[in-house]
């Protein structure tokens, strides 16, 4: 590929997609445009040590401004791609400017869901998506001393156990009747609960909230049972929506995402897409049902075949899908997806808070999550990449050699 290549979304797809597609021998001019003021940067630690301070913002950057020139990516940075147009291939900018494309890649990403309810806007009410607003946390939780959490996924726990760990009480508000509905089993919802019980945590759920109400120096989080629940601070991790609307004005097809083929070509030859705005329908589903996948390593892995995509040496995307979330001292990882299991397996102890549970479907394994045991998470994801056969019975087996499988 020797024309332009532009990338619209600069975090880790798009710069791994920039990155993969020099690698790919993509020799052409490689244009990177985000709306963001900050170099490109790591988001996971927005939620976990750059709040409670352990984790400092010169660590964040994802690549120096050194990688960008060496490898000749134009990274340009607060710049908004407001239209495409796929007959002159050009992009506009939101500044009128046009930039004129061969290939286009979208790495438009996710924004977060607001939270609708009267009081919403209250200056106590915090997102955590982008740096500007773990700034903006992190500046509050300096002072705050009680938080109410609205979300009891990854973002609303990671964050309640950052404010635990600042001494700031905290309860968190969620609609389900478990924690992690989205994404876990309700084994580990229930371990994660006591977990962040233990820590002082205190939960709301299967409720929702319907206003939050200013009082002198605080705010009350009125619930639909008509708790009240008064606090200094409001942090709302209650899911995202993908980022499409550059996409479907321009006329690609987009459903729950943008959606791409198993290369990650959209319908447009033109225009390939990855990370949290694709949808694709994964090579290990039982239906042809496109979904999207909110990861990191979705969003690297994803985007190495888009870079190939557009180098013109399509492969189709394998990747075992793998996930983490760090909670005090708890590393939960999660490789594979667990939904439609029939089976569980223990391997591990609990009560030495090191273990994993292996998930099948009939004899199939299908994920694995692991807590503090990161070998198993590893070993995990080479078992469910070579479709490894054991059973339950050797998954919850100590003397079973889960390596032997693998090799
Ligand atoms: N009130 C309370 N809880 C709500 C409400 C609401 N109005 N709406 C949704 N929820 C709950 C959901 O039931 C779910 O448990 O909020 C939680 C949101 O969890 P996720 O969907 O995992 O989203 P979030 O935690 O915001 O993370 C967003 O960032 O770190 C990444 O991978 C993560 O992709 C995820 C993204």
């Amino acid at each position: 590929m020797n024309g332009t290549l532009v990338i619209v979304g600069a975090s880790y797809a798009g710069v791994q997609l920039a990155a993969s597609a020099r690698e790919s021998g993509c020799e052409g001019r490689i244009v990177l445009v985000g709306d963001e003021a900050d170099a490109p940067y790591q988001r996971p630690p927005l939620s976990k040590g750059f709040l409670t301070g352990g984790f400092s913002e010169e660590r964040l950057p994802l690549r120096s401004q050194a990688f960008f020139d060496e490898e000749k990516i134009e990274w340009m940075p607060s710049m908004r791609a407001t239209h495409i147009d796929r007959t002159h291939r050009e992009i506009q900018m939101h500044d009128g400017m046009r930039i004129a494309y061969d290939h286009l890649a979208l790495t438009t990403g996710a924004r977060v869901r607001k939270l609708d309810c009267p009081g919403a806007t209250l200056d106590a009410v915090h997102y955590l998506r982008d740096l500007r607003d773990a700034r903006r946390l992190a500046q509050t939780a300096c002072t705050a001393r009680r938080a109410v959490v609205i979300g009891g996924g990854y973002i609303g726990l990671e964050a309640a156990a950052s404010l635990r760990q600042k001494g700031i009480e905290v309860t968190v508000v969620e609609t389900e009747p478990r924690l992690l509905a989205r994404v876990a089993s309700p084994w580990i919802s229930a371990y994660m609960q006591r977990a962040h019980a233990d820590k002082g945590v205190a939960f709301e759920f299967g409720r929702k909230v319907v206003a939050l109400r200013p009082l002198h120096d605080a705010v009350s989080v009125v619930l639909d049972d008509d708790t009240h629940l008064q606090c200094d601070l409001v942090v709302v991790g209650i899911g995202v929506i993908p980022n499409t609307e550059l996409a479907a004005e321009c006329g690609l097809t987009v459903a729950g995402g943008i959606v791409v083929d198993e290369c990650a070509r959209t319908s447009d030859p033109a225009i390939v897409a990855a990370g949290d705005c694709a949808a694709f329908v994964p090579h290990w589903a039982q239906d042809a049902r496109a979904c999207r996948i909110e990861s990191v390593q979705n969003a690297n892995d994803m985007a190495k075949v888009a870079a190939l995509a557009v180098a013109g040496r399509p492969q189709p995307y394998r990747a075992v899908p793998w996930f983490w979330s760090d909670q005090y001292d708890l590393k939960l990882q999660m490789a594979g997806i667990n939904a439609g299991f029939t089976h569980q397996a223990l391997r591990g102890s609990v009560e030495e808070r090191k273990f994993s549970i292996f998930y099948f479907r009939d004899a199939a394994l299908m994920a694995v999550d692991s807590i503090n045991r990161p070998q198993d998470h590893m070993l995990a994801r080479k078992l469910l990449a070579k479709g490894a056969r054991l059973s339950p019975q050797d998954a919850q087996d100590p003397a079973f050699d889960l390596k032997g499988v693998v090799q």
